[in-house]
């Protein structure tokens, strides 16, 4: 059975394709290489020890979505493709409404012309904004802080009013679509072949973490110390991508189980951390020091955000298996091993 991926040569892509090549599917990957190298397609098939049917090309290009549907018998497609960078959605919103909600458009209607109505979607945990209550279950209220959330929402919206017309036309194959909210993804296949591999400084805390204990950064800021939390430092869900990864295939499965409709669904591990405990997670267990100094909290930041894993677990039969010490011990082996990534 074939799935395509868009985005399938980036982070969480890649660690993707490895579990459904490792649960007998095959991957057509589509991916523009805007925020990735070809390098990480290479050594999934190193670790799988299987093909990949790679594309460059565009979400936003339906000749080439109608090349790659009409060349292969798709069952499903895990849309990963877009931007990611909030900082980078505030000073370029065009550009994230064109990556990621324009580019899903396209990719839903050329889906429905070549009749695949199956379809996982990424999207984050930042479709919450300042959260009210925690832990945060799937019904609460969403709002946003920034282009790039706003980009992900407006996909949700976007998709859901795409499975009521579609109903209402009462077709006889209904769309299935879950819209996976990711919690903060970290760490790395265990074989440390591949990773995150961030451009330029990273802005996320894990690589941060990870090039001050290699050396290449100084030290880490943490971003706050005064918010009402454990230690005062900002508290998050972190995942490890391997985890997220299996999700991604549990979802495929589900549909193809019949689960149908729009889905929303968390995938985190319910658990919170804050800033220091995960770099005393890191230091420990990987017994390398990361010197930090604390600084003025970032604007746009939380002070806690952490998932209500239960739906993931009833409808996906998922929940995250790795803890702590294998996200910190991963994202180092990662990062040792390939001091600058793929390059
Ligand atoms: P990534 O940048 O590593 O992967 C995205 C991939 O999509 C890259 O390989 C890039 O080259 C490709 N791409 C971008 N625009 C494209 C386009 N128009 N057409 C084809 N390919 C395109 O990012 P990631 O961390 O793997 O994230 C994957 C998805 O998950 C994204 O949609 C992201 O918004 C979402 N997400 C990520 C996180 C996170 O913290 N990493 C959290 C929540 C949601
Ligand atoms: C985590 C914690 C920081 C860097 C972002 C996006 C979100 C999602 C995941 C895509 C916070 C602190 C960080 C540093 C620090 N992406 N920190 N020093 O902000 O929770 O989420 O990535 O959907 O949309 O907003 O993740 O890793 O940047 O920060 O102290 O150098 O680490 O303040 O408390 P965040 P993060």
């Amino acid at each position: 059975m074939k799935i395509l991926v868009t985005g399938g040569a980036g982070y969480i892509g890649s660690h993707t394709c490895v579990e459904l090549l490792n649960s007998g599917f095959e991957a057509v990957v589509v991916d523009n290489l805007s925020n990735s190298k070809t390098e990480s397609i290479s050594r999934v098939e190193k670790i799988t020890g299987k093909n990949i049917t790679f594309v460059q090309g565009d979400v936003r290009d339906r000749e080439c979505l109608q090349t790659v549907f009409k060349a292969h018998d798709i069952t499903a497609v895990i849309h990963f493709a877009g931007l990611k960078a909030v900082g980078e959605s505030c000073e370029q919103p065009l550009s994230y409404y064109d990556n990621n909600v324009y580019g899903s458009i396209v990719l839903a209607q050329e889906m429905e012309k070549a009749n695949i109505k199956k379809l996982v979607f990424s999207s984050s945990a930042t479709v919450y904004g300042d959260p009210e209550k925690l832990p945060l279950t799937e019904d609460m209220p969403l709002s946003t802080t920034n282009p790039y959330g706003t980009s992900k929402l407006m996909v949700e919206n976007i998709y859901r009013d795409l499975e009521v017309a579609d109903k209402l036309k009462d077709s006889n194959s209904p769309w299935a679509i879950s819209l996976l909210r990711y919690f903060n993804p970290v760490g790395a296949h265990e074989s440390g072949l591949i990773g995150e591999d961030p451009n330029g400084i990273p802005n996320n805390l894990m690589p941060y973490i990870s090039q001050v204990a290699v050396g290449k950064l100084q030290q880490l800021s943490v971003f706050g110390s005064d918010y009402p939390t454990i230690d005062g430092t900002g508290v998050r869900d972190y995942i490890h991508v391997v985890d997220l990864a299996k999700g991604h295939v549990k979802a495929v499965q589900a549909m193809l189980g019949g689960l149908s409709g729009v889905n929303a669904i968390n995938l985190g591990t319910g658990n919170g951390l804050s800033v220091l405990q995960l770099v005393k997670a890191f230091e420990e267990q990987n017994e390398k020091p990361v010197p930090f100094k604390m600084v003025a909290r970032r604007s746009g930041d939380v002070a806690a955000c952490y998932a209500d894993a239960k739906k993931a677990k009833a409808l996906l039969d998922w929940q995250a298996e790795l803890d702590v010490n294998a996200m910190v011990k991963d994202s180092w082996h990662w990062q040792s091993k390939n001091p600058n990534g793929y390059e």
